[in-house]
């Protein structure tokens, strides 16, 4: 089973991530605990270059971010949902449709189409949607603005993310699930875990 956090900024999906991840180990499920971008060594070169290199364009963020995405799944994903093992990786695909196809606003045509490449067909069984205002997420997030290109974009762009998670998650019902994020953590955990506890 493969399950995709994703949200915005201060959303909280590393904190459900690792909870969710000691809850599966706790019912004896082998848990594979992952990122994006990160996750291999091409992925945390990425993450450092998509946060600071200065001058990118929307088109070699997106390639960057996909590039990673191709590694990871080829290194990580596919090998560990291979061995039967549950994958929890905060954030994939719809990262990139949210942030590269909505917040940049590239092509969602020509992004569904970098996203095929990199995935190979391993798409999320589920993917978990922190939702939360820009403005709540950013205030929640203590890292800082000025030290990281994404995270610095203004508030519009953020709202435009987070309007195609929105999108994203009213499209395919059955593979998403939209959690208010704003609510405490154990809400957050019972909320995501009402829906797992199905499907383990
Ligand atoms: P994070 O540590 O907050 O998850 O940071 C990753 C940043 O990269 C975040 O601002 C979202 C952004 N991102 C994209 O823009 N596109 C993508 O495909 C991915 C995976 C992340």
């Amino acid at each position: 089973m493969f399950i995709a956090l994703e949200g915005g900024e201060g959303a909280g999906k590393s904190t459900l991530a690792a909870a969710l991840a000691q809850r599966l180990r706790s019912h004896d499920r082998n848990v594979i605990l992952t990122r994006e971008p990160g996750g291999t060594g091409l992925g945390d070169a990425v993450s450092k270059l998509v946060r600071h290199r200065q001058g990118l364009t929307p088109q070699a963020e997106l390639l960057l971010f996909e590039a990673a995405r191709a590694q990871h799944v080829h290194d990580v994903i596919r090998p560990a949902l291979e061995r039967g093992d549950i994958v929890l990786c905060d954030r994939f695909m719809a990262s990139t449709i949210a942030y590269q196809g909505y917040g940049r606003v590239l092509s969602l045509r020509d992004i569904a189409e970098a996203n095929r490449i990199a995935v190979e067909g391993v798409e999320p069984d589920l993917t978990l949607l922190l939702d939360l205002t820009p403005d709540t997420g950013l205030r929640r997030d203590t890292t800082d603005p000025a030290g990281d290109r994404l995270r610095g974009e203004g508030t519009a762009f953020h709202e435009r993310v987070r309007a195609g998670y929105l999108a994203q998650a009213a499209a395919d019902p059955d593979r998403w699930l939209v959690i208010d994020a704003t609510q405490p953590k154990e809400a957050v955990l019972n909320a995501a875990w009402s829906r797992i506890a199905a499907l383990v």
